[in-house]
């Protein structure tokens, strides 16, 4: 890749400290006195819908399947959810969310109604894997369920039958009809999704006409016992600013806890290839990226005004690269493959929402398994894990932790003439104190040098793990499951209190230091 790199020396002011930052080295300054935000483990998220091999052959192979399994669910997908503390799962859906009739999906499997998908792939949905499998699913998990409920096609009393089906422990139609069907205690879910995608797939209503419908069916949507719903209204596609806005002044803010938004990672008149591209096709990608980072600040920037104390989340619940499908695949079931570029992705994206962990909530990539920036593919019995997956697992230590804020200046990853950030960095503090920094430089070519000042007593020892391979396209194979892997970063140093390290090209790094105070 032709790349210019400018060692001019740039002029930077810090406080009353005047030095020069060389085009190759960047000084970060952690402010562990501002810190009082917690990033929530919810922004870990995840989302499965009933698409492609997502739900059928990623969670669900039946109780009689020669794979093994708990109640028909694959436990060594549970197992590798389970390595990164999956914090949540939303689903049925997705566009599938408001085609969906919840009752069809209850009752003896074998005489459950078939319905036709037909958003995805046109495939018959047998129904087979409903309410009681899904809670179950959580159950092995430890996860909390994120329901989303149906707007589009759906009525306000299907809605609320569902809630008080899953919520209710009294004596009622629905707690009567979940406990016939094998269950006694209400499983008590607290996420609520009141719609989706509701300006397309879920109905092609107007921002206004929807802000009503929110208020009918949420109305409905009651809480039971000491169980609280947490509703979210379904929120803007990627820059339709005019549907927050609405949202947030036609919906009293005490019916709503979040409002979503969903934005992918993607060129929509031409997706490309997941793991044919080069050079032009990865800054391409990355650039679309940080430009979704912009569009969440505006969006946030609406809720500010309408809501400055931030009592509504935002909820970011679909995100994640959008490619072509594999050659030979179903066009319906958008099974992609994952590369370094992809991990780029996760690990930028991460890190910007832990910044904004103030007003972000709860975030949920597309989709878990075998569907678009999967975490994880299956074939029949086995199974692999991507490069993402990787990043939710060095990542996973930020879930719950104090958000430390931070400032530098990013040196640039420059190609042609367009330039971009080339580190991002965040970092937080938990419980145990163990400071922790996510730490990504998406420039393919060149490494930089990183001296961070912690603002605080650290200990003598910094350890790391890196995720970084040898080309953009490297990516993991049934054949190669270990092609992209972390590994052990050994050479970050403490020096006078401050950590040193230089950050490879095309890598993420996770540090870990101890806290004195
Ligand atoms: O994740 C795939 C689809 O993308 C979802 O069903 C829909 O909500 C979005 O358009």
């Amino acid at each position: 890749m032709k790349k210019n790199i400018i060692f001019i020396a740039a002029i930077i002011f810090t406080g009353s400290t005047l030095f020069a930052q060389k085009a190759d080295e960047a000084a970060i300054a952690l402010h562990p006195e501002q810190a009082k935000e917690t990033i929530s483990r919810h922004i870990y998220g995840h989302f499965s819908e009933h698409l492609g091999n997502c739900i059928y052959g990623g969670y669900w192979v039946g109780e009689d399947s020669p794979i093994p399994n708990k109640n028909g669910i694959r436990t060594d997908v549970v197992e590798a959810l389970k390595a990164i503390n999956i914090p949540n799962l939303r689903w049925p859906g997705g566009c599938f969310a408001d085609e969906y009739h919840w009752m069809d999906g209850i009752g003896p499997r074998s005489e459950r109604p078939k319905m036709v998908n037909t958003h995805w792939g046109g495939v018959t949905e047998d129904n087979s894997f409903g309410t009681h499998e899904f809670m179950d699913l959580c159950m092995q998990l430890g996860t909390e369920p994120v329901i989303c409920g149906n707007v589009g096609s759906g009525t306000v009393q299907e809605m609320s039958q569902w809630v008080e089906y899953l919520n209710f422990d009294g004596i009622s139609p629905m707690a009567d009809l979940r406990r016939a069907n094998g269950r006694n205690e209400a499983w008590g879910v607290k996420y609520w999704g009141v719609g989706n995608e509701n300006w397309g797939c879920g109905g092609n209503m107007t921002a206004e006409f929807y802000a009503d419908q929110y208020r009918r069916y949420a109305t409905y949507a009651r809480n039971y016992g000491n169980n609280r719903l947490y509703k979210i209204a379904g929120g803007a596609n990627s820059t339709d600013y005019h549907w927050t806005e609405t949202l947030m002044k036609n919906i009293p803010h005490h019916m709503m806890q979040g409002i979503s938004l969903h934005y992918y990672t993607t060129n929509w008149r031409n997706k490309g290839s997941a793991t044919e591209f080069g050079d032009s096709l990865y800054f391409d990608v990355l650039r679309r990226c940080v430009e979704i980072e912009d569009a969440i600040d505006r969006h946030i920037a609406i809720m500010d005004k309408y809501d400055p104390r931030k009592r509504v989340a935002l909820i970011f619940d679909e995100w994640g690269t959008w490619f072509d499908v594999e050659p030979g695949t179903n066009p319906g079931f958008l099974f992609q493959q994952n590369t370094m570029r992809d991990a780029m992705v996760a690990g930028l994206t991460l890190n910007y929402l832990n910044d904004r962990c103030d007003r972000v909530k709860m975030a949920n990539i597309a989709q878990t398994i075998n569907v678009l920036q999967a975490l994880i593919f299956t074939e029949g019995e086995h199974m692999i894990l991507t490069p993402t997956y990787h990043i939710y697992e060095m990542y996973k230590v930020h879930h719950d932790a104090t958000m430390l804020p931070l400032s530098f200046e990013s040196p640039k990853y420059t190609y042609g003439n367009q330039e971009l950030d080339a580190i991002s960095i965040s970092a937080s503090r938990n419980e145990d104190g163990m400071m922790h920094m996510s730490i990504v430089n998406i420039d393919p070519e060149n490494s930089f040098h990183l001296t961070i000042s912690p603002g605080m007593e650290i200990g003598k020892e910094v350890t790391g793990r890196i995720l970084t391979a040898d080309e953009m396209t490297s990516y993991n194979t049934f054949m190669k499951p270990e092609n992209v892997l972390p590994e052990e970063f050994s050479k970050a140093k403490i020096k006078d209190g401050a950590i040193t390290l230089k950050i490879p090209a095309m890598s993420v790094i996770v540090l870990e230091v101890p806290v004195m105070n």
